[in-house]
C-alpha cells in the first residue's frame, strides 16, 4: 500500500468521478482492514477514546485484557467498561503517561497503562502549521508485566525470607547452648538428690527435677526440629512416592487425630509417578498444612488429603472443615509473622510455599470463609533431563 494514498485523494477530491468513487472507496477499505490486522496481531492492548472517554477503537488484546467485547464497548465510556479505572486520573495530563495497575477482572494481572492525549492540527492544507491543536481524546498502550513483576516480587520475597531465616537460626541456636547448660545441672542436682535420705521433700524434688528434665527435651525438639524446617537448604531429591510421604506425615498427629475427634480421609491415587524429591522438606510441607487444618479445626472435623495427576504433575489437595479464612487475612497467610493464632509463628504456610517452589511446584489456597479451607500442592513430574534425551542421541549419532 502506497504510503500518501489519502493525501492524494483528498487532493484530486474535486476531480473524482463517479466510476471512481467505487474503486477509492474499495482501496480506503483495503487499508482499514489491513491496518486493523496489524492492530489485532499484536500483544499490546490498545485503546482509543474520544475526548469524553467513549471508547471509539479497541484491539484483540485490549478486549482480552479486559474481558471486553469488542462490538458491545465501542461508544460506551471507559470507564463504565473497566471496573474499578480511575480515567480522570489517566487522562488529566497533557503529556503522555505510564502507570502500573493491578487489574481483578477477569483475571488478576499486573497491567502497564501508557497513555497519550491525541492531538490532531485543525488547518487547511495551505494555512500555516499554528500551535493551537485540539484534544480529541487518548490513545492508550496497554502491555501485561504480571510475570516480570512476579519474579521482582520472588527475588524480594525469598531474600527477606533467607535474612529471616538466618535470624531466627541464629536465635535457635543460641536457645540450644543455655538448654544444654540447664541440662547439666539438672543432672547434677539429681545426683545429689539421689543420696538424700527418703523423705516426702526428697520424692518432691525429685519430681521437680522430671518436670523440669521433660520440659528441656520439649524445648530442645522443637529448636532442632525448628532449626531442620527454617535452614535454607537445598533439597536432596531422590525418586520418592508421594502417598508415602502424605501417610507418614499423618502419621505423626496420631495421637492428636484421637485427641481432637478428628477424621482424616485419604484419597490417594495409586498409579502416580515417583517423584524427585526431598523426603524430609516435602513431609516438613505436608506436616505444616496438616498443623494448620487441625488448628483451624480444634476439635471434630474432616481433613481430606487427596492425591492426584495430570500429563505434567503431581497434585495433593488438604481440604478441612475449619472454618476457612476471609479474603483480607488470605492475602496476608504468606507475610512473615502474620498469624491469626496465640502461640503461632506465623511462618508456616512461608515455609511450605518455599518447599514446594525449590521443587519447582506450585501453591494454591483456596476459602471460603466459614466453610473451610483447600490447601493444594502441584509437583511437576516432567523434567527437562527426559525431554533433552532425544537431542543427546542425535548428538552422538552424528559425532
Ligand atoms: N487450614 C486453615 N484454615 C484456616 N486458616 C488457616 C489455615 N491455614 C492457615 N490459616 C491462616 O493462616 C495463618 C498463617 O498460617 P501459618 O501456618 O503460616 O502460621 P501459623 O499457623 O499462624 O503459625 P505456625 O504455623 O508457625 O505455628 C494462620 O494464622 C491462619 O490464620
Ligand atoms: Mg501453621
Amino acid at each position: 500500500m502506497k504510503a500518501g494514498f489519502l493525501e492524494k485523494l483528498i487532493g484530486r477530491l474535486g476531480r473524482i468521478g463517479p466510476e471512481d468513487v467505487q474503486n477509492y472507496l474499495l482501496r480506503l477499505a483495503q487499508e482499514k482492514g489491513f491496518l486493523e490486522t496489524i492492530f489485532n496481531a499484536i500483544q499490546e492492548g490498545i485503546i482509543v477514546t474520544d475526548s469524553n472517554g467513549r471508547i471509539t477503537y479497541l484491539n484483540v488484546a485490549a478486549c482480552e485484557i479486559f474481558g471486553l467485547d469488542g462490538e458491545n464497548a465501542i461508544g460506551k465510556p471507559l470507564d463504565e467498561q473497566v471496573r474499578g479505572l480511575d480515567w480522570q486520573a489517566l487522562s488529566h495530563s497533557d503529556a503522555a503517561l505510564s502507570r502500573d495497575m493491578e487489574i481483578f477482572y477477569p483475571a488478576n494481572r499486573f497491567i502497564n497503562f501508557y497513555v497519550v492525549p491525541l492531538l490532531i492540527e485543525r488547518r487547511a492544507p495551505n494555512e500555516e502549521p499554528n500551535e493551537l491543536a485540539e484534544a480529541v481524546g487518548h490513545a492508550m498502550i496497554l502491555r501485561d508485566i504480571t510475570e516480570s513483576r512476579r519474579s521482582t516480587q520472588q527475588t524480594i520475597e525469598s531474600e527477606r525470607l533467607s535474612a529471616l531465616t538466618l535470624l531466627a537460626a541464629g536465635v535457635a541456636h543460641e536457645i540450644g547452648n543455655p538448654l544444654n547448660s540447664l541440662h547439666i545441672h539438672l543432672q547434677l542436682m539429681e545426683r545429689k538428690v539421689k543420696k538424700l535420705r527418703a523423705t516426702e521433700d526428697k520424692r518432691e524434688l525429685q519430681e521437680s527435677i522430671d518436670i523440669a528434665r521433660a520440659e528441656i527435651n520439649r524445648l530442645d525438639s522443637i529448636v532442632t526440629q525448628f532449626l531442620r524446617a527454617i535452614r535454607p537448604s537445598k533439597p536432596q531429591l531422590h525418586p520418592e512416592d508421594v502417598n508415602t510421604i502424605v501417610q507418614e506425615a499423618v502419621r505423626f498427629f496420631r495421637p492428636e487425630i484421637k485427641d481432637r475427634d478428628i477424621v482424616v480421609e485419604t484419597e490417594l491415587r495409586s498409579d502416580l509417578p515417583p517423584l524427585e524429591l526431598d523426603r524430609d522438606q516435602m513431609k516438613q510441607a505436608f506436616y505444616n498444612a496438616i498443623k494448620n487444618s487441625f488448628e483451624a479445626m480444634k476439635r471434630h472435623g474432616i481433613l481430606r488429603i487427596r492425591t492426584d495427576r495430570d500429563d505434567t504433575h503431581v497434585k495433593i489437595s488438604f481440604t478441612d472443615t475449619g472454618g476457612g479464612i476471609s479474603a483480607e487475612n488470605l492475602s496476608r497467610v504468606f507475610d512473615p509473622y502474620f498469624t491469626t493464632k496465640s502461640g503461632g509463628s506465623g511462618l508456616g504456610l512461608l515455609i511450605v510455599r518455599r518447599i514446594v517452589r525449590e521443587h519447582g511446584g506450585e501453591l494454591a489456597i483456596e476459602s471460603s470463609e466459614g466453610k473451610g479451607l483447600t490447601l493444594t500442592i502441584r509437583l511437576p513430574f516432567l523434567d527437562r533431563r527426559v525431554r533433552m534425551l532425544p537431542d543427546r542421541e542425535r548428538m552422538k549419532d552424528e559425532g
